[in-house]
């Protein structure tokens, strides 16, 4: 039903990114790089445990869904903690301070999950229905399916509050969840390969060619919407 895409924590990228972080400095304080370390591994537990919070509650609407409507609207979904190197470079990045405080403030992505459903209608549905538990708070919406970016790129994104309930407190954790049908998971795949992939002069010759398939897609994905809505009465 789910993936998760990487493993949920990597010791080595944390040994190494301390390391090179503690080593520029002269007086190195072994206690401070130790009590760093776990503040990492338990910034990683309450990010996984907010994802299986949300993996659960979709799973059982999902369910629901069949049970009511003999339609499942969600094809899979994959979710990931973003790894400490990836986490440590955003930050810098956007110039902020280099803090797991700074990071649980500032980084709004650290829990991120793909909900891919089988048709558009299925992506609001989902949306609505996660949106009215009462333990749900949404914090940011980007509606990519319409308003499309530039290049083509489609997706409904938002990052909800989930709180999750540790033996001391209780923390209100943001989850990205971006939701997205198969034919957008498809075209984001090759975008994303094409722009890692490709000198800059490739990417410009394909950039039409993506934003063509992506029209093509929302074509074919608005006609299956009709089809199946047209069968199901
Ligand atoms: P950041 O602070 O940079 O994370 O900004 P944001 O979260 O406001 O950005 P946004 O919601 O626009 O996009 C976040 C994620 O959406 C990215 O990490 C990608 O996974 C996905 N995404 C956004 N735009 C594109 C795109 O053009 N192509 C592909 N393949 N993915 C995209
Ligand atoms: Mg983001």
């Amino acid at each position: 039903m789910y993936v998760d895409r990487k493993p949920s924590m990597d010791l080595e990228d944390i040994r190494e990114t301390m390391e090179k972080r503690f080593s520029m400095n002269e007086d190195f304080n072994s206690l401070e790089y130790f009590e760093n370390m776990l503040n990492f591994v338990e910034l990683n537990h309450v990010y996984s445990s907010a994802l299986e919070e949300i993996t659960t509650k979709l799973k059982i609407l999902d369910d629901e869904f069949q049970v009511i409507h003999k339609h499942n609207p969600i094809h899979h979904m994959e979710r990931r903690v973003k790894g400490t190197r990836s986490l440590l470079s955003k930050l810098e990045r956007k110039n902020l301070p280099v803090t797991i405080e700074s990071a649980k403030e500032n980084i709004l992505d650290i829990a991120g999950m793909r909900v891919i459903c089988n048709y558009i209608e299925d992506i609001y549905v989902l949306e609505k229905l996660l949106l009215k538990q009462e333990d749900i708070k949404l914090l940011k919406r980007k509606d990519y399916i319409a308003d499309p970016k530039g290049n083509g790129y489609r997706s409904l994104h938002i990052v909800v509050s989930v709180p999750v309930f540790l033996s001391e407190s209780t923390e209100h954790t943001p989850v990205e969840i971006q939701i997205r049908t198969i034919g957008m998971d498809m075209w984001a795949s090759l975008e994303h390969k094409m722009r890692y992939k490709n000198t800059k002069k490739d990417t410009e010759a394909y950039m039409a060619m993506l934003q063509e398939c992506a029209s093509e897609i929302s074509n074919v994905e608005n006609k299956m919407q009709d089809m199946h809505n047209d069968i199901k009465d």
